[in-house]
């Protein structure tokens, strides 16, 4: 078991996660990992392969056949499949946005990455980082949930929605909160013991110093970069 430091950051579609973890992998050498990027690229492969969320006994069969890996792109780790990293464009289409909660609620789609997501530790460590901030739904409650840091990032339906729209996605945020938040394997939740952060008034570097300060002090990790 690996020993690198492991900060879990959690939230609904659009609460800052990704933004924010980003910036804290660069401040203070950290992997970054993604797992909604995971769940969209196994969601990318199983839509490709024509399979549907509710078939089950077609799903186990087709990720049997998924080889999954990592390249190490920056200050991230993407995930691959088969060798390959999906396309950006691919992962993100609007028949990803749609049909990714549904795979998500699946638990053998979640048993698939539990042990990959796991295993990210390992490729901070030996890939030289300081340790390794995960972002997802379930990354302070199942995956690592002895992390010595777990935050869980809210902010208003309108706040997120409007963040969104900004982007220029079309994305029914809602829609995939109340699936997340409802399924029974790993639903969306705020931990017990979790930071609970409300991003809604807060900026992008409001909300990044405010976490760097509790990661410095639980971790003892010092800035790498201001
Ligand atoms: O970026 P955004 O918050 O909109 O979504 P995402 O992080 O890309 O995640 C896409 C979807 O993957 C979520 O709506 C969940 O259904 C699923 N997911 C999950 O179930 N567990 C995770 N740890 C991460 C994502
Ligand atoms: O990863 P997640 O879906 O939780 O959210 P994100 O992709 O990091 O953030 C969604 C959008 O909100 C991005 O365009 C961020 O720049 C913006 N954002 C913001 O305006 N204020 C924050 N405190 C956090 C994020």
């Amino acid at each position: 078991m690996s020993k690198t430091p492991v900060i879990a950051v959690d939230g609904g579609a659009a609460s800052g996660k990704s933004s924010t973890s980003r910036r804290l992998a660069a401040r203070f050498n950290l992997m970054h990992v993604d797992t909604g990027s995971h769940y969209r690229a196994v969601t990318f492969a199983l839509v490709q392969a024509g399979v549907s969320p509710h078939d089950t006994a077609t799903i186990e069969s087709a990720l049997a056949h998924l080889k999954l890996g990592e390249e190490i792109d920056g200050q991230s780790a993407r995930i691959s499949i088969g060798g390959k990293v999906p396309r950006e464009e691919d992962i993100r289409s609007d028949a990803v946005n749609a049909a990714v909660s549904p795979f998500a609620a699946v638990p053998a789609v979640r048993r698939f990455l539990f042990d990959y997501q796991r295993s990210q530790a390992a490729v901070a460590e030996r890939s030289g980082f300081s340790g390794l901030i995960m972002e997802g739904r379930d990354i302070g409650s199942v995956i690592f949930p002895d992390a010595p840091l777990r935050f869980f990032l809210e902010a208003d339906e309108a706040t997120r929605a409007a963040r969104r729209a900004k982007e220029g996605q079309t994305d029914s945020i809602a829609e995939r909160d109340r699936i997340d938040s409802s399924r029974k394997t790993a639903p969306l939740v705020c931990p017990e013991g979790a930071r609970r952060v409300d991003t809604s008034h807060l900026t992008l570097d409001q909300v990044v110093d405010l976490l760097a300060g509790e990661i410095e002090q639980a971790t003892g990790l010092a800035p790498a970069q201001a």
